[in-house]
């Protein structure tokens, strides 16, 4: 004797358990990698929303600033620090670690940025 309702309710499980990794990664899929955020601030020299999309622009004006004019002078000031226009002395000195933070967008957005054939990273 077959039993119709056992087997309709058997596919329907192996249906779903086959395709789980699909659904269940389903919206969660782009979802951008959790960094380590720094624990000496609350806030980035700009906003966090800004800085994600265009931290590699502000890098950039950086570096051709002092490079052109030596003017490392920056006019933002987080609590009573100030801070100057550096990958090094700036961005660093919060996020200590390249390896938690930069390195893991990056690799999931696959941008390896050639700054530290020079610039040297923080020790971890
Ligand atoms: C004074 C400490 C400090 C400095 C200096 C600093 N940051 Fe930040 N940064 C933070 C903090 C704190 C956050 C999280 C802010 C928030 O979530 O509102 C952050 C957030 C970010 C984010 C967004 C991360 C995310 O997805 O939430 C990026 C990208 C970033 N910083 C890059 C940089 C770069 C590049 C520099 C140098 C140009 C820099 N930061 C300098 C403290 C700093
Ligand atoms: C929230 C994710 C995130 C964090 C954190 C982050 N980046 Fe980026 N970064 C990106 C993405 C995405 C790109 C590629 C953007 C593009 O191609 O438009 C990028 C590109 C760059 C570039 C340009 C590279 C190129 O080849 O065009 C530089 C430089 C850079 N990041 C520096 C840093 C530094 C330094 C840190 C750590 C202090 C950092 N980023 C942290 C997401 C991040
Ligand atoms: C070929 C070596 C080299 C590479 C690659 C390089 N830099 Fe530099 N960078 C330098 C030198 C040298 C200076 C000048 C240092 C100084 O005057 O303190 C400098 C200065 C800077 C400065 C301003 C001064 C400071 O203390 O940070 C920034 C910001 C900067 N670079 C960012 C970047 C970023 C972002 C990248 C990658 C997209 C990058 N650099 C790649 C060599 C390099």
């Amino acid at each position: 004797m077959y039993d119709g309702g056992k087997i309709i309710t058997g596919l329907i499980l192996f249906v779903l358990l086959v395709t789980f990794p699909i659904w269940y990664n389903h919206g969660n899929a782009g979802a951008v990698p959790k960094v380590e955020l720094p624990k000496v601030a609350k806030e980035c020299v700009l906003p966090a929303s800004e800085m994600r999309t265009s931290h590699m622009q502000l890098l950039n004006e950086w570096r051709d600033k002092v490079l052109r004019t030596g003017d490392r002078s920056f006019d933002v000031k987080i609590g009573d620090k100030e801070y100057q226009k550096s990958l090094m002395n700036t961005c660093m000195q919060c996020h200590i670690s390249k390896k938690k933070f930069c390195d893991k967008c990056h690799s999931y957005a696959s941008v390896k940025p050639y700054c530290w054939d020079c610039h040297v990273a923080p020790v971890e």
